[in-house]
């Protein structure tokens, strides 16, 4: 198929291209690079050999979109492009809302238009908030407890009326829960802007020294060492679950929400621990009050996608903790400068 990539220079984004790419799929990539660099980009060409489409546009722009569906004849979109840091949210909402809503309607908009209605959306395990039981399941109930998880949520609302009101609709609706890792030639990887928010990318910058010390927040919840549990998933394998949430949404009408996850908890200890034996390097750490807005535990029943999309993870702690060490050794400040890319010329 012929695919709209939105957001697609990001940390998810830019690993889904390679396995589309590898998958047989023809991409088109649309972002603003708002948080992210095209020198990803021209990574996953040098790694695929394949020059590919690379639009700069907002998705906040309608008029942007309408150009890009007249240019490109597009068959489905993956739409990765969103802000995603939730302190950042409740700080600046109304950018999120935008940002992410305006952004969505605006595409489905166009799509509607242009008669593409096929679309996999990324959402997130935050859509659970914060009363769920793990492991979660996808008819758990909802909810949001910042304005990041709200407009995941609403995008879901939104994406799933749509499918209701129209049988042309298919769409596919990813739950992630805590992509981590890289891809294993090191050359692409997450690249967070100033001091990390995630726990894995601060972990493998005070392993390079980068920063002094990891802050654990908080070593008294109701777990196995008194520290949060997460479902860890190695960005590779989610990235291969797009590849099969397509094949999904050429087969099946409506909208359906999965799970990507392995399943599995690991507390921040563990994940320390882990960092530790890949890197070789010690990871001082302190403990500090909890976060505020973390829950004690949360993981996937990745069932239904195992099922249904015939997916799962494949890849190992050890693996997500090598491949990230394997990244921010050899890129310790990543992309670092935006290169001079193939944009195409509009
Ligand atoms: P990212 O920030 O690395 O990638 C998002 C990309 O979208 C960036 O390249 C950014 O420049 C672009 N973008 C943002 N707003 C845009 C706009 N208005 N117009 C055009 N481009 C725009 O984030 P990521 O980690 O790759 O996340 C991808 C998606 O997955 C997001 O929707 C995010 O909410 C979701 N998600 C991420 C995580 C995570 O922990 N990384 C977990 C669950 C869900
Ligand atoms: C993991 C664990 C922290 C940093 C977030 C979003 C969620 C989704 C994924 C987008 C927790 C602890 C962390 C640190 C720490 N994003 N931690 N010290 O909070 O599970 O999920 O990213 O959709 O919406 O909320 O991920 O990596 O921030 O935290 O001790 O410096 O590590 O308390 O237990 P989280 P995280």
């Amino acid at each position: 198929m012929r695919i709209l990539v939105t957001g697609g220079a990001g940390y998810i984004g830019s690993h889904t291209c390679i396995e589309l790419i590898e998958a047989g799929h023809e991409i088109i990539v649309a972002d603003n690079f708002s948080n992210s660099s095209p020198e990803s980009l021209k990574r996953v060409s040098e790694l695929t050999g394949k020059i590919f489409p690379v639009i700069e546009l907002d998705f906040r722009n309608r008029n942007e979109i309408e150009a890009l569906f007249k240019q490109f004849d597009i068959q489905g979109v993956i739409h990765f492009a969103a802000l995603k840091a939730v302190g950042e949210s409740v700080t600046h909402s109304l950018l999120y809302y935008q940002n992410n809503l305006i952004s969505l309607l605006n595409l489905l908009d166009v799509m509607d238009d242009y008669q593409v209605r096929n679309i996999v959306f990324s959402s997130s395990a935050t859509v659970y908030g914060a009363e769920g039981t793990s492991p979660l399941k996808e008819t758990d109930q909802t909810g949001a407890v910042n304005p990041y998880g709200s407009t995941k949520l609403m995008a879901e609302r939104i994406i799933k009326d749509l499918a209701t009101s129209s049988e042309r609709w298919r769409a596919v609706i990813l739950r992630y829960f805590n992509p981590v890792g890289a891809h294993e030639s090191g050359r692409i990887g997450e690249d967070p802007n100033g001091i990390p928010n995630n726990l894995m990318p601060y972990i493998s910058q005070v392993a390079t020294g980068k920063r002094a010390v990891l802050s654990v927040f908080g070593s008294d919840y109701p777990t196995r060492d008194g520290t949060g549990i997460r479902d860890y998933i190695h960005v590779t394998d989610l990235a291969t679950g797009h590849v099969k949430a397509l094949d999904y949404m050429l087969k099946n009408k409506g909208a359906h929400a999965f799970n990507l996850g392995t399943g599995k908890g690991f507390s921040v200890l563990e994940m320390v621990a882990a960092f530790e034996k890949a890197s070789g390097r010690k990871v001082p750490y302190r403990f500090t009050d909890r976060r505020a807005g973390d829950i004690a535990v949360c993981y996937a029943d990745p069932t239904k996608a195992e099922k249904e999309l015939g997916w799962k993870t494949v890849k190992t702690i050890d693996d997500m903790c090598r491949d990230t060490w394997r990244w921010q050794r050899h890129n310790p400040d990543g992309y670092q400068q935006p290169a001079e890319v193939h944009k195409t010329e509009r």
